[in-house]
């Protein structure tokens, strides 16, 4: 078992599979920081549950009513503030943040987007791969910057794409790839050796490239 080394707070929109893999990563030892709190901005999320059933604090902020996105950040920033998190996880958080909070917490926000970034920002990832024929797809962990889904990379896994795939086939062949990826490029951030530099991320010293560190699951 490793020490805890940091506080992670994870902010999430729904299912909380990401989630649940990092509670497992704690759970075994894996994590290099402990789960301190959980926020979702929908009160129905499933990932709320998960949460609980680890016992680990929740808070909701119902984005619904806000009338402004900087009124909703600008709440969210205070919540986050208050569990001090040396790491902020985005799990499929589905949300367009503001650079008032992007830059609150700069450095130590970061986000798993199902493709390989720069490649497919934005929703339907998996479907735009397919349709421009890519022969893979994948999973990237980024610095969350002000721009939507990018932001200097971290840690990147590929996963190919088969024939006949569908959109749904293939996240469901990404998305265990995602668990095993986003738990370790914390850790990396938790542990000091990746930062985020002007405009790119740095893995102990070593520029990486806008992708980041390619990492192969076992
Ligand atoms: C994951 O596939 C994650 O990569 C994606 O949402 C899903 C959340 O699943 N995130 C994005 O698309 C961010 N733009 P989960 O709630 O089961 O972790």
């Amino acid at each position: 078992m490793r020490d805890a080394t940091g506080r992670l707070t994870v902010l999430i929109s729904g299912r909380g599979s990401n989630l649940r893999a990092f509670l497992q990563a704690q759970q075994s030892g894996e994590l290099d920081g402990e789960i301190n709190a959980v926020i979702s901005n929908r009160p129905q999320a499933p990932g709320l549950e998960i949460a609980r059933e680890a016992g680990i604090a929740t808070e909701v902020l119902d984005h619904t009513l806000f009338e402004t996105r900087e009124a909703f950040d600008e709440q969210l920033a205070q919540i986050v503030h208050n569990y001090s998190p040396d790491v902020v996880v985005l799990a499929g958080f589905m949300r367009i943040l503001t650079p008032a909070f992007v830059a609150a917490f700069r450095g130590r926000l970061i986000n798993i987007h199902p493709s390989l970034l720069p490649k497919y920002r934005g929703l339907n990832t998996h479907q735009r791969a397919i349709d421009a024929g890519e022969r893979e797809a994948g999973a990237t962990v980024h610095f969350v910057t002000a721009d939507l889904d990018c932001g200097p990379g971290i840690l990147q896994a590929r996963v190919p794409v088969v024939a006949g795939d569908s959109a749904e086939s293939l996240a469901a062949r990404v998305l265990p790839v995602e668990h095993q990826l986003y738990p370790r490029a914390a850790n990396l951030v938790l542990t000091g050796r990746a930062v985020l530099g002007h405009d790119s991320a740095r893995l102990d010293d070593r520029v990486l490239p806008p992708g980041g560190e390619q990492w192969q699951p076992a």
